[in-house]
């Protein structure tokens, strides 16, 4: 563990800025009562970088990025920049730093809390419970490879063009992730393709196969067609565990899990990178929602998927796996106690906002 923990934090715009104070909130209390210390370095993204900076994401905050141990972000856009082309969008800001930190695997737990149950779109006891894990490779596939475009042909009829490709080491070092997690949780492994249809899933099986049997021989490996994976998911999400997918796969399951726990507010996520020579990798962490404009400068936003994006951070980067369970309890020990921001508002609870839902946290820590 490097005795200088250096994290940049971005909050970026929306309600960015209001859910990240509350994840400062947490830090002190770490710094106070764990001495757990953090050398925090703060920087803009997304629209107030371009307002402040003229660009999505400066280079002196990449170089500041690429120097961190972790970066923690919030979220960017909204209608103030939507009409910018889409080489100035505040969206550019997270693409830049996922290629250049070399963030190819994203981590986007499915958690279905007890106190939330009821917020699925399912029936309870299909979800209650429920802890998935989903790995998507987030660098390659079809969303980067080429031939893409749009064309007209000689005909004078428009042609649109994506192309999937993955090589077998993009491949296998997402897979080894998704296994090494597989390992810490229930040594049960789904990898999703379209092998039938697809060559680029052909390859995908094969790798992730050999990968099993040669370094993993432990965990339990399943392969599921992604059509079949969606339909599962959607019936008998219980029945797995740990899922990697390709990058578009990942993008499709990952939001439909989110969906089955039914409250974007409380979704947090990782990214990360290869670990290099010295076993240090660049990460990034996220809630999976956006900038929320509609409810921007309220104070009602739900500060819990950017705390829980935090809890990634310290076990992921860190290797603090007891102070990230103190902070996961203490969120679901608030929601058992009955507070909910307006996003998870049940009948029967106390409707708080931002700062309430964070002080809360704090106190149960
Ligand atoms: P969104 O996730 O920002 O909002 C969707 C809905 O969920 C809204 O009704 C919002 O009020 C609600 N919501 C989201 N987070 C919440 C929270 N913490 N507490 C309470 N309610 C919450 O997605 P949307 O509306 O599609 O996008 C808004 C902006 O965010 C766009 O500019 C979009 O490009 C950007 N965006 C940025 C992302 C990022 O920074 N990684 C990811 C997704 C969207
Ligand atoms: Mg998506």
């Amino acid at each position: 563990m490097p005795a200088n923990k250096k994290l940049l934090v971005l909050p970026g715009d929306g309600i960015g800025p209001e859910v990240m104070r509350e994840v400062l909130r947490v830090i002190d209390w770490l710094d106070r009562r764990r001495k757990v210390t953090f050398d925090l370095e703060e920087g803009l993204v997304g629209g107030a970088a371009i307002d402040a900076e003229g660009a999505p994401i400066s280079d002196a905050t990449l170089a500041k990025a690429r120097a961190a141990d972790a970066v923690l972000f919030g979220s960017v856009g909204g209608p103030k920049w939507d009409g910018l082309p889409f080489e100035k969008r505040p969206e550019l800001g997270i693409l830049r730093l996922r290629k250049e930190l070399g963030l190819f695997a994203n981590l986007r737990p499915a958690i279905v809390l007890d106190a939330l149950a009821d917020a699925s779109s399912l029936k309870k006891e299909l979800v209650r419970g429920l802890d998935i894990m989903i790995v998507r490779e987030s660098t390659g596939g079809i969303y980067f490879g080429e031939p893409r475009g749009i064309e007209t042909m000689p005909d004078g009829r428009r042609r649109g063009v994506d192309t999937e490709v993955y090589t077998e080491d993009e491949i296998a070092r997402v897979a080894r992730i998704a296994f090494e997690l597989a390992r810490k949780r229930g040594n049960k492994l789904c990898s999703v393709d379209k092998a039938n249809v697809m060559q680029s899933g052909r390859l995908w099986r094969a790798v992730v196969g050999e990968i099993g049997r040669s370094e993993f021989p432990e965990v339990e490996l399943t392969h599921m067609y992604a059509d079949n994976c969606a339909m599962q998911l959607a019936s008998r999400p219980k029945q797995f565990d740990v899922i990697v997918a390709s990058n578009l796969f990942g993008d499709l399951l990952s939001d439909l899990a989110a969906a089955l726990t039914g409250s974007l507010g409380m979704l947090p996520s990782a990214t990360l990178g290869a670990p290099d020579s010295a076993g240090r990798r660049h990460a990034l962490y996220e809630p999976v929602h956006g900038s929320a404009p509609d409810i921007a400068g309220k104070g009602i936003a739900n500060p819990c998927a950017q705390i829980l994006s935090f809890a990634m951070l310290l076990r992921w980067s860190f290797g603090l796996e007891e102070e990230a369970r103190l902070v996961e309890r203490a969120v679901e020990r608030v929601l058992a106690g009955g507070l909910r921001t307006a996003d998870i508002m049940q009948p029967g609870m106390a409707r708080v906002g931002t700062t309430v839902m964070g002080e809360a946290v704090v106190r149960e820590l």
